[in-house]
């Protein structure tokens, strides 16, 4: 999102509509958006709010909540903190929120500011430090866990959280390369793996899964994402949305996962003609899992891989 004064770097919301659509927004209700980013999806619920409703914005990253809109600071129905997913519940529990969600939103993996800024080290490519922490001032960057994981952790963990089929190949590469001289750079770790394992694809760099997999591990994601699927449970009020982006397969199955068994019938209870308050299932689902449009994805290509799941609370 741009900001009237230019202030805010730019990040197009993926799937704006159709997020907007399966929130359902109610005017006076009270709904979180987990990862604020630079605001899009946050500014358009907030559109659709009255003086009643409220909006808590949640984001890891300092940059992200230093870049809050003036506006939208000042707006007395938004607050925005800084915060994890996996801490969802204890963020609803410290405002007296559990069971009075209208809307949970989860757009997850790295905003384009976060992605374009070579000095972040998320992107192979351009070339800046080897960071790759959304929050920086917490954890260790991913050029100081290179220069120590042992090779057969990092196999695991590119193969684990990356799902790269050379993982061994590609560990072992680093571990020689940093004998030699310490990977601190993005360039280095693209340039690493591209001698080690060819391009498979044309347009793809071969760096792509080693990337995404020491991302996903040094910042916790999947964890982050179960835990905040669970708080969605006691956060949200009958009726309310939980709308998960996911942006690959490791997520999405989670996201399906969990969905689906939080919408499924007790096996003892399936076919008969009423369960006991305590055995139904809290979630019913809303649709199939949505994908960008051809426009959308030619207008934003970050929408490619992004897929959209929906449940209401029940
Ligand atoms: C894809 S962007 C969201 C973009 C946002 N919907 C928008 O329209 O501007 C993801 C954002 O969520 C944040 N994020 C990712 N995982 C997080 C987590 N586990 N806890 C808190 N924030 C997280 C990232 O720092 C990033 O700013």
């Amino acid at each position: 999102m741009n900001g009237e004064d230019g202030s805010q770097q730019s990040h197009t919301p993926v799937l704006l509509r159709a997020v907007i659509a399966g929130l359902n927004i109610q005017p006076d209700g009270c709904y979180m958006d987990g990862t604020f980013g630079r605001g899009g999806h946050s500014s358009e619920i907030l559109k659709r709010l009255s003086s009643g409703g409220r909006l808590i914005a949640i984001d890891r990253d300092p940059a992200a909540v230093a870049a809050v809109n003036p506006a939208l600071e000042r707006d007395p129905r938004f607050e925005i903190v800084k915060d994890e997913i996996a801490n969802l519940r204890q963020v609803g529990v410290e405002r007296n929120l559990l069971g009075k969600l209208a809307g949970l939103l989860l757009d997850l993996g790295v905003s384009s500011p976060q992605l374009d800024d070579p000095e972040r080290g998320f992107s192979f490519r351009g070339d800046g430090l080897l960071d790759m922490r959304m929050d920086p001032t917490t954890g260790v960057s991913a050029a100081a866990w290179l220069a120590t994981v042992g090779e057969k952790e990092l196999m695991k963990v590119l193969f684990r959280f990356g799902e790269e089929r050379s993982a061994g190949r590609i560990a072992k590469a680093i571990v020689a390369a940093r004998a030699k001289k310490p990977v601190l750079r993005t360039r280095d770790l693209a340039d690493i793996v591209a001698a080690a394992v060819p391009a498979r694809r044309p347009g793809k760099h071969p760096a792509t899964k080693t990337f995404q997999a020491i991302r996903i591990y040094l910042n916790d994601e999947l964890r982050q994402l179960e835990r905040a699927l669970d708080a969605s449970v006691d956060l949200l009020a009958p009726g309310g949305r939980l709308c998960v982006i996911s942006f690959h397969s490791l997520e999405d199955r989670r996201v399906k996962r969990f969905m689906r068994n939080a919408a499924r019938e007790p096996e003892a209870y399936r076919g008969l003609p009423s369960i006991p308050e305590d055995q139904r299932p809290p979630f019913r689902l809303v649709g199939k899992a949505q994908t960008a449009s051809v426009d959308e994805v030619r207008a934003n290509p970050r929408a490619r891989s992004a897929r959209l799941r929906i449940a209401e609370r029940v």
